[in-house]
């Protein structure tokens, strides 16, 4: 068996048995495959796609491409959660520190920036001194210790994808259902948590453009979580528009500090509470959302989630007072309406690339991120708008904004009527 023959044999339009895609994973995770054979091979897996056996056996064996975690002496029930990736997706970061208050055990493992879309591991990294690459020893003592634990993908852990998630963001291959299935999934099967709820993203923003994709992605996932002994849920998140109002790293990780003191936006606080309220209910915490989003209110009200979050943030080597001063990018512009109506547009991935040319993504591999760019939206689907008025700012370091203000604009669509109601959350599987 040789890479060349997988190459040409995907090329071809044929399926892969498992021997191959071991081969593949294991050659290429010992560096034995260049970056220039996979990135031919994920091309062809792109183009042409995998069925549910190839997804599966290719999720298996980047799972195993190096340690899987045992948790079982911690608790029963670890929980995990993911998203499968949007523009102002700050969820996790505002979830987390909630379900850790009901002292339900929290082991997340993050990604950086993929495409368009920013990563929670970027975003915590924004606050100075966080470690998101501690060793795996030190992430179950935190969870034994304060109960959670926020880490980057260490080299130990399925080391298979993040070299492979790396490239996919460096040749245009991030929008495909056996890829990201594999990525998520061979994270969460290593990382050894038993129940897992993941936020398969929609529209715009994010990597399937469509609701009957995100369906399907949902179902190839739970099936190889059923497969792997991993109870899984999915909650199905329009990301047409950005979700809440910052975009891009410490912004959000402002947004998200405002959010656990209580101070949510309407969209982000319905994902936030029903993605919370449901990991109660896998935690055997109440069958009842509605009161289980009672007892989530309270620990917020009383201070507990934001407390956890520092806890958290402390814990991990992270400045805390840093969170109620964060550092704020040298030039804030406005970008105004030219036109009165209603937002009836609010283009997700406009805004995303629009953040990235500001500096808060990638374009490369070895690009660095400037963690105080990005934007901040005033106006979203449905508000009603002045001519004149400000309908978001750019955050930046660069001198030159121009092309990024025309670009913003072109993100909204501003007409006389009033656009149906959004929906932020379309089903659960
Ligand atoms: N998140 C991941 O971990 N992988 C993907 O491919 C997409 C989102």
């Amino acid at each position: 068996m040789n890479i060349l023959e997988i190459i040409s044999k995907k090329r071809d339009k044929k399926a892969l048995n498992k021997e191959e895609i071991e081969y593949f994973i294991e050659e290429y995770t010992k560096g034995n495959i260049t970056d220039y054979q996979a990135a031919a091979l994920v091309m062809a897996i792109f183009i042409n796609g995998m069925d549910y056996e190839e997804t599966k056996n290719l999720t298996i064996a980047m799972a195993h491409s190096g340690e899987t975690l045992d948790l079982s002496d911690i608790s029963d029930t670890i929980i995990d959660k993911h998203s499968s990736g949007g523009v102002g997706d700050k969820i996790t970061l505002i979830v987390m520190p909630i379900v850790a208050t009901f002292g339900i055990p929290v082991a997340k493992m993050s990604g950086r920036g993929l495409g368009i879309t920013g990563g929670t591991i970027d975003k915590l990294e924004s606050i100075p001194g966080y470690r998101t690459d501690i060793s795996l020893e030190e992430f179950k003592n935190n969870i034994k210790e304060i109960g959670i634990s926020l880490i980057g993908q260490t080299k130990d852990l399925a080391p298979a994808d993040k070299k492979i998630y790396a490239l996919r963001d460096t040749i245009a291959c991030t929008e495909s259902i056996p890829l990201i299935a594999s990525s998520i999934m061979s994270k969460k099967i290593a990382a050894g948590a038993n129940k897992i709820i993941l936020e398969v993203t929609y529209g715009k923003g994010a990597f399937m453009k469509t609701e009957e994709d995100a369906i399907k992605l949902s179902k190839i996932m739970s099936k190889i979580g059923e497969l792997a002994g991993i109870e899984t849920v999915c909650v199905i998140t329009n990301m047409n528009q950005p979700i809440g109002k910052n975009v891009g790293n410490s912004l959000e990780i402002e947004e998200a500090v405002r959010a656990l003191k209580g101070d949510m936006e309407e969209d982000v606080k319905e994902i936030v509470f029903h993605i919370t309220a449901l990991i109660m209910k896998m935690a055997n915490l109440g069958d009842n959302l509605e009161e289980n989003k009672k007892k989530i209110i309270e620990n917020i009200e009383n201070g507990k989630a934001y407390k956890k979050f520092v806890e958290l943030v402390a814990k991990q080597g992270g400045d805390t007072k840093y969170l109620e001063n964060i550092e704020r990018a040298k030039y804030i512009v406005e970008v105004k309406a030219e036109k009165e109506g209603y937002v009836q547009d609010l283009n997700a991935e406009t805004i995303g690339k629009s953040a990235i040319a500001l500096g808060a993504g990638r374009m490369k591999k070895e690009d660095t991120i400037d963690h105080t760019a990005g934007i901040v939206l005033s106006k979203k689907i449905g508000d009603k708008v002045l001519n004149g008025e400000t309908l978001a700012y750019i955050h930046t370091n660069k001198e030159n904004f121009e092309d990024v203000t025309k670009e913003i604009l072109t993100a909204y669509k501003i007409g006389k009527e009033k656009p149906e109601e959004y929906k932020h959350i379309s089903k659960t599987i």
